[in-house]
């Protein structure tokens, strides 16, 4: 059962303290750099000097160069047992666990080859990114610079837990050892990409074999343009000579091989004029200041506004109305000042202040103590409504369909809602009233209101944008407590014995539902008929089948390998059973991993039948026997 390919290891036991090094089997060697045509030339020019073959084109292979984080991945007898890190590219990082929750990694390879050792790219695509620092901007959380960043620290995180709940990928592109196979490895860049792809390893496509460097420099200039329309980002290219008979001839450098080389894109950045600076009011009640921009083109789009975070950035870069700034897409998404041109200043520009008062509201502002954010704590700001109903109404929350930040706006303004709940009573005669509303319109935003109803536990629970919870969590607390109700009355120590939840997020859910308007929110919804309960349905196997567990009481002690204490439980509950947490005589079974304590004595003492793991999977798949 413990077999390291199964699925259940893909997200494993606990937090570790830190990570073990590695010494890689052969060093994980770095690029040289050519930034233009003549360096790639020169490039050509010393490889077919080096093969004895300046007369003849030698083939290359133009990749993309992921801007990712280098992993080297061990698979012995076609199983992943170890992943690293590249480090210093001697000794890495064991970063197995984590690797392991890479859905996109195989834990299986289509070969039994003894020993294989290849090389990629762990990335994040540039959507899921933005959504991530989204969610993060929202629970108050820092943001990654970009998505390599995010990657790395996504990547070498203690707790594969949180690994797993990134969108990580990857892209697989050398073969660093292969050992003891009767397969032969294509001898050939191009077909050993197919090698890898055929093993069922992630490989990008989007490679170009090329006849010669000339051939080599078009798709360079292609790619210089074509970047960014890809889904991730990329730093360069990698040209690769297609032999590899030809690349162990030239050998390599104390750092790179001699045969392959990174072509580096130029920098993207432009210079603009920041016209004025706006502030903004998030949902938090967070004024976070903007900066309003003379129109520029970096890499693709058009850059009019970027956000300047709060009052330190501005002090910091010395931002001021009027000042010509230098313009970049951090990670080529995210548009941020580079820096200011001091030398364009001409005496004209005007220091900006942050508003003692809320925009919108004119009700004080306040800073906490360690924030960096000013906030308008005003909670009938309508400012602060508008945002609380556009989170409520979006996609990950309760995904009302045609409910945008337009309408949302034009609702708020007709004073037809002080709070989500109130969305819950609109009518298609209210809506008739506002402009740009006709009866079908009206009737599809009505209906799509009512249809939220069952959008779920836990997307209710994400739509109170209760500060630091974010999607993630509101998953993991809606599979904890199962009901609104149970959350509500949850106390501080409690929230902090579910995964995932620490001091600050269990402190925020109590302050949010000690609030007596949250609790009058809360009871308006249910009174709406929002589902706030789990579903039934999640409680019975897909597949209508009898429920092993009917009527049985377990307890779940110690740790266990395949699953969280919360994932256990949640099993029991589907099985049909109850799983309570303290041992009696009315618990039929305990199940005890690793280090179970005084529960598992307890249970001896009573007499209680005692399962370790493997037997609670064989009882929950109905193979074991309950009697
Ligand atoms: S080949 C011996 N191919 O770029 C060097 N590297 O500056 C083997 N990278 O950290 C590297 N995409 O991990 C190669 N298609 C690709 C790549 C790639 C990204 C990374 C590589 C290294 C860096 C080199």
């Amino acid at each position: 059962l413990a077999d390291p390919a199964s699925p259940t290891q893909r997200v494993s036991g606990q937090p570790k303290a830190g990570f073990r090094t590695v010494q890689h089997q052969v060093p994980l060697l770095s690029l040289d750099n050519a930034f233009d045509a003549e360096e790639l030339r020169a490039f050509d020019r010393r490889v077919r000097r080096g093969l004895g073959a300046l007369g003849a084109p030698s083939p290359y292979i133009v990749e993309l160069k992921i801007d990712g984080l280098t992993v080297a991945l061990t698979y012995r007898n076609g199983v992943l047992t170890e992943a690293a890190t590249r480090g210093d590219g001697l000794t890495g990082e064991d970063i197995t666990a984590n690797i392991r929750t890479l859905r996109s990694i195989p834990l299986r390879i289509n070969s039994h080859i003894p020993l294989l050792i290849v090389r990629g790219e762990v990335y994040m695509p540039k959507e899921e990114f933005a959504a991530l620092n989204r969610e993060r901007e929202e629970t108050g959380q820092p943001l990654f610079a970009n998505p390599r960043n995010a990657a790395a620290g996504s990547l070498r995180q203690l707790d594969p837990k949180v690994t797993a709940s990134r969108p990580l990928k990857a892209f697989f592109y050398d073969i660093l050892v292969a050992e003891g196979s009767e397969l032969a490895v294509p001898d050939i860049q191009s077909q050993r990409l197919e090698f890898l792809a055929e093993l069922g390893l992630p490989v990008n496509r989007d490679y170009r074999v090329c006849a010669n460097i000339e051939e080599v420099i078009d798709s360079c200039a292609y790619w210089a343009e074509q970047r960014h329309k890809l889904s991730y980002d990329i730093d360069g290219l990698v040209i690769k000579l297609q032999s590899i008979a030809g690349r162990v001839e030239l050998g390599h450098t104390a750092k790179a091989p001699r045969a392959n080389i990174a072509y580096k894109f130029p920098a993207v950045q432009e210079e603009t004029q920041v016209l004025d600076i706006e502030v903004n009011v998030g949902r938090p009640g967070a004024i976070t200041p903007l900066a309003i921009l003379r129109p520029v083109v970096v890499a693709g789009s058009t850059i009019s506004r970027v956000a300047l975070h709060n009052e330190d950035y501005i002090k910091e870069k010395d931002i001021r109305i009027g000042d010509w700034v230098l313009i970049h897409k951090a990670g080529d998404v995210i548009p941020e000042v580079v820096r200011v041109l001091t030398e364009k200043r001409t005496g004209a520009e005007r220091q900006f202040m942050m508003p003692k008062n809320c925009p919108v509201c004119a009700q004080p502002v306040f800073r906490a103590e360690g924030e960096a954010v000013l906030r308008c704590v005003n909670e009938s700001c309508i400012a602060r409504l508008r945002e609380r109903l556009i989170h409520f109404a979006s996609r990950d929350a309760m995904d009302i369909d045609g409910l945008g930040p337009a309408i949302i706006g034009q609702l708020v303004d007709a004073q037809l809602i002080k709070d989500p709940a109130d969305l819950y009573q609109i009518t298609v005669e209210d809506l008739l009233k506002l402009e740009r509303f006709a009866l079908k319109s009206a009737q599809n935003l009505v209906a799509a209101i009512q249809k939220s109803k069952e959008a779920g536990l836990d997307r209710v629970i994400y739509a109170l944008g209760i500060r630091h919870v974010g999607k993630g969590a509101a998953r993991v607390l809606a599979q904890y407590f199962r009901s609104m109700e149970r959350l509500q009355q949850a106390s501080e120590a409690e929230l902090q014995t579910v995964p995932e939840v620490g001091a600050i997020m269990a402190d925020s859910i109590c302050s949010f539902f000690g609030q007596a308007q949250n609790q009058q929110l809360i009871a308006k919804l249910a009174a709406a008929g929002v589902n706030l309960q789990m579903p039934e349905a999640d409680l019975r196997p897909a597949d209508g089948g009898p429920l092993p567990l009917n009527g049985k009481t377990l307890v779940v002690t110690g740790t266990l390998t395949g699953f969280s204490r919360s994932e256990a439980e949640e099993a029991i509950r589907r099985a049909g059973g109850k799983a309570t947490s303290s041992v009696s005589k009315k618990t039929d079974f305990v199940v005890a991993g690793a280090e179970a304590g005084s529960k598992l004595d307890k249970a001896k003492e009573l007499g209680i039948r005692i399962l370790n793991e493997a037997e609670f999977v064989q009882l929950l798949q109905n193979k074991g026997s309950v009697e």
